[in-house]
């Protein structure tokens, strides 16, 4: 059953007094707290099993070894995907790059590579800049004015209009939270034969993807995001298609052998894993899987949908609020502004209470001209989040509101 004293006990942060109160933690989009798991897993490894991997023919290297490789199936397990589909990176970001570096040798001068107005700077300036390598052209499936969400019947006509190459998309947009629909979205593109690339740096905790369901060619995510250290991420790829990527950093552990002459690189993964990974991180990462799975996801969705509801209704009831983004197909973050106040103000006043939220352009400039302002303050909920906690925040939302009016 889903226990949230129990869950909150999991995360030693959350006990803690900030500005004098008791933390809120209001920005698990920017990055989600970590489990006391997580945390023991980083000490236990520096103080047991410190070692690299691949390399040492040693009980420690053997060690470090099998515990790094066991994440990678966990992980896969987790997606429904094969262990060789996966490839560690430092995050969704570097994910991105690798792709777009990788995919270069499918374009040429006019093809099109197809994004949505609502992508962070991470999913458009990889793609921008291959463009520019290579003569191929950026598009964009625009937001909706009315709902402020991707239309499906929009994006299948640019899909049938431009027939693009590379089409790259949030699963989950991270300044709104709207969950985008991929599913659909990823299927018609069967139509062209276009490679899918899935962002799904804010979707993943929230989710829980699926690869065999979605059928995308490629899915990007960070560990941080899902309860995992930073500095880690993942590339999710289909074994034909992800082996046939040229390498991205070449260095050690990503070779087969090499003279000076001529090098053979590893296959895939391997062969995207240039230098001593970080193994640590994806150790622990193996930890932060297995918490999720001791959390039934059906109550988690649930838990999660109650609250942003919730929190939904409370900011709706104060006038002068503006809410923006699909307020039905959510992951449970919230933006908003307050008349004509700036975001920041109110950020800075928040914390003043103890209240971790996010302000500004989250990343995500062109989708913020889209909605015509310059940026809101962004509430992202994740399930050890509490509604008492969310009446606090609304009783000191409304402080700060009266100091501002
Ligand atoms: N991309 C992260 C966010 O949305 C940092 O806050």
């Amino acid at each position: 059953m889903f226990d949230i004293d129990n869950i909150r006990n999991d995360f030693p942060i959350l006990k803690q007094i900030v500005n004098e109160k008791p933390l809120i933690y209001f920005d698990s989009g920017a990055t989600s707290q970590k489990p006391q798991v997580v945390i023991d897993s980083l000490k236990h490894f520096y103080t047991n099993s410190n070692s690299n991997v691949h390399r040492g023919i040693h009980t420690l290297g053997d060690r470090a070894t099998i515990a790094y490789e066991n994440s990678r199936n966990k992980l896969a397990n987790f997606i429904n995907a094969q262990a060789k589909e996966i490839v560690w990176t430092k995050g969704a970001t570097e994910s991105l790059n690798l792709l777009a570096h990788g995919l270069s040798n499918i374009l040429k001068p006019g093809d099109v590579i197809l994004i949505s107005a609502l992508e962070h700077h991470a999913n458009i300036v990889p793609w921008q800049q291959l463009c520019a390598n290579t003569g191929a052209i950026l598009k964009v499936i625009p937001l909706d004015e009315s709902s402020q969400a991707i239309e499906l019947n929009t994006a299948q006509q640019l899909i049938d209009l431009h027939k693009p190459k590379i089409l790259s998309i949030s699963h989950a947009s991270n300044a709104l939270g709207n969950i985008q629909p991929i599913t659909d979205i990823i299927k018609y593109s069967k139509k062209y034969k276009t490679v899918t690339v899935i962002d799904g740096a804010q979707a993943f905790m929230h989710l829980r993807p699926d690869m065999i369901t979605l059928d995308c060619d490629f899915y990007v995510f960070s560990a941080h995001k899902a309860l995992g250290p930073t500095g880690l991420g993942g590339l999710y790829g289909k074994y034909e298609q992800l082996n046939a990527l040229p390498v991205y950093q070449t260095g050690g552990e990503m070779i087969k052998s090499v003279s000076f002459e001529e090098t053979v690189f590893a296959q895939a993964p391997g062969k995207f894993e240039a230098g001593t990974p970080n193994i640590s991180g994806v150790i622990a990462f193996g930890c932060a899987i297995d918490y999720m799975n001791k959390i039934d996801f059906s109550e988690q969705k649930a838990y999660e949908n109650e609250l942003f509801v919730y929190l939904q209704q409370q900011l709706e009831n104060i006038s002068g609020i503006e809410l923006y983004g699909d307020l039905v197909q959510n992951i449970g973050t919230i933006s908003f502004n307050y008349k004509k106040e700036h975001p920041f103000d109110i950020a800075t006043l928040l914390d003043q209470y103890g209240i971790a939220v996010r302000v500004g352009s989250h990343c995500t400039q062109p989708l913020m001209k889209s909605l015509n302002i310059d940026g809101t303050v962004r509430i992202s909920l994740a399930f050890y989040n509490t509604k008492n906690e969310i009446q606090q925040f609304i009783t000191h939302l409304k402080q700060c509101l009266s100091l501002l009016d």
